[in-house]
C-alpha cells in the first residue's frame, strides 16, 4: 500500500531496445544490491511527468540471478499514454531515480501440476520469470503470447530456447489468433492460469474459463485496466472533505493530480485491480469512464464508486475518500474489499 511505501534510489546501469516499441532497462540500487524478489513481482517507480512526480508499476522481468544484484523491467512506450512510458524511455544510463522495494500480488504456484501462462503484449514481462522458473522446476507449462505484430514480441527468442513448443506466439499482423478454448480445454482441472495483458484478453480468458466450469480462484490475472470507451481529457473534480476542487489534466491520472493536491488516497496496484483507490461518488455531473478491472458490472453502472488510479470523467464529478487519516487502515482496506487480484 503506498502508505507503506519506502523509496530508495535507483541508478540506470543498461538500456536495450527489445522491440520498436519496447525498451529493457536495468536498475542497480545506488545503496547496497536488489532485494529479493519472485516472478510476479513489480516495482514502483517514481518518475516527473509534466513537471511533476508520478508514481508507477512496473513487472520484474525473469529471474533475479539475471541480473544479479540489480532489477529489470521492460517498458512499452505509449505516445499517447500518460507519460510516464515516455518519461522511462528519455531515461539515460547512469539517471537515478526513486524506486520502492518489490511487492507481489501476482504470486506463482510452485506445486500445481499444470500451468497456463497467457501474455498479451507487454504482459509477457511478469511471466518470461514464471516460465523460466516453472521450467527450472520441470513442471509442465504453456506459454501463449499474443501480440499486434511479430516484431513486438518482446523476449520471444529467449522464451522459445526455454520452452521449446510449450510457446505458442501469434501476431495479428500474420492474422494469427490464440486458439483459447483449445489450450484452456488441455489445462487439467485445478491448474492454474496466469493472464497478464489487456483487459479485453482477460475477458477473453474469463468467459471460456466460466464456460468449462474451472474455479474463478484458478485464473490468476495482471492487466492494464481497459483504454476506456471515451474519450481521455481533462476533467473536474471537487473533494469537499478536503477543500480540494483540481482540474485533472488528460495526461495524468485521477489519483496522481489527488496526491498532488494533498488528498490522502490509499493506493497500490495502480493499474485498475486491487480496489484500494476506490472512491465515493458523492455528485457526478457527466459520464465516468469506468478502465478498472476492480468493480463488478453492476458496480460501474451503479456509478457510486470509481478507482481513482485509472478511471475517469467526461465532465466533472464531487469524491469522498474512505481513507481517513487517523482512521483504522484494516477497516478501509476492508471497505474497499480488499485485493482482488485473484478474480
Ligand atoms: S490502486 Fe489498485 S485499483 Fe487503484
Amino acid at each position: 500500500m503506498k502508505s507503506q511505501n519506502h523509496w530508495s534510489a535507483v541508478r540506470v546501469s543498461a538500456l536495450r531496445d527489445l522491440t520498436p516499441t519496447v525498451r529493457e532497462i536495468v536498475l542497480q540500487p545506488v545503496e547496497g544490491v536488489a532485494q529479493h524478489w519472485a516472478p510476479g513481482a513489480h516495482l514502483q517507480l517514481r518518475v516527473r511527468v509534466a513537471g511533476r512526480e508520478q508514481t508507477r508499476s512496473y513487472s520484474l522481468v525473469g529471474l533475479p540471478a539475471d541480473v544479479p544484484g540489480a532489477y529489470r523491467i521492460a517498458v512499452k512506450r505509449l505516445a499517447d499514454g500518460r507519460g510516464g512510458s515516455m518519461a522511462m524511455w528519455d531515461l539515460a544510463v547512469g539517471d537515478v531515480l526513486p524506486a520502492s522495494a518489490p511487492n507481489n500480488h501476482f504470486p506463482l504456484s510452485l506445486d500445481a501440476p499444470g500451468t497456463l501462462l497467457i501474455a498479451g503484449g507487454i504482459g509477457i514481462t511478469p511471466l518470461v520469470g514464471m516460465a523460466c522458473q516453472l521450467r527450472e522446476r520441470g513442471t509442465p507449462v504453456r506459454l501463449l503470447y499474443a501480440a499486434r505484430s511479430a516484431a513486438e514480441l518482446a523476449y520471444a527468442d529467449d522464451l522459445r530456447v526455454a520452452l521449446g513448443d510449450a510457446l505458442v506466439c501469434a501476431s495479428s499482423d500474420r492474422g494469427e489468433r490464440l486458439d483459447l478454448l483449445a489450450a484452456l480445454a488441455a489445462l487439467p482441472m485445478g491448474s492454474p492460469c496466469y493472464v497478464c495483458g489487456p483487459a479485453g484478453l482477460l475477458d477473453a480468458v474469463r468467459e471460456v474459463w466460466a464456460a468449462q466450469g474451472r474455479a474463478p480462484a484458478d485464473l490468476r490475472f495482471e492487466t492494464f485496466g481497459s483504454g476506456g470507451r471515451l474519450p481521455t481529457g481533462s476533467f473536474q473534480v471537487k473533494v469537499p472533505r478536503h477543500g480540494v476542487d483540481i482540474t485533472v489534466a488528460a495526461g495524468e491520472s485521477l489519483l496522481d493530480a489527488l496526491e498532488a493536491a494533498g488528498v490522502p488516497v490509499m493506493s497500490d496496484c495502480r493499474r485498475g485491480e486491487c480496489g484500494l483507490c476506490a472512491m465515493d461518488v458523492v455528485d457526478l455531473q457527466g459520464e465516468i469512464d469506468h478502465r478498472d478491472v476492480f468493480l463488478s458490472e453492476g458496480e460501474r453502472q451503479g456509478n457510486q464508486r470509481l478507482c481513482a488510479c485509472v478511471s475517469r470523467v467526461v465532465g466533472s464529478v464531487c469524491l469522498d475518500s474512505a481513507y481517513r487519516p487517523d482512521g483504522d487502515l484494516a477497516a478501509q482496506s476492508d471497505a474497499n474489499r480488499g485485493f482482488a487480484l485473484v478474480s
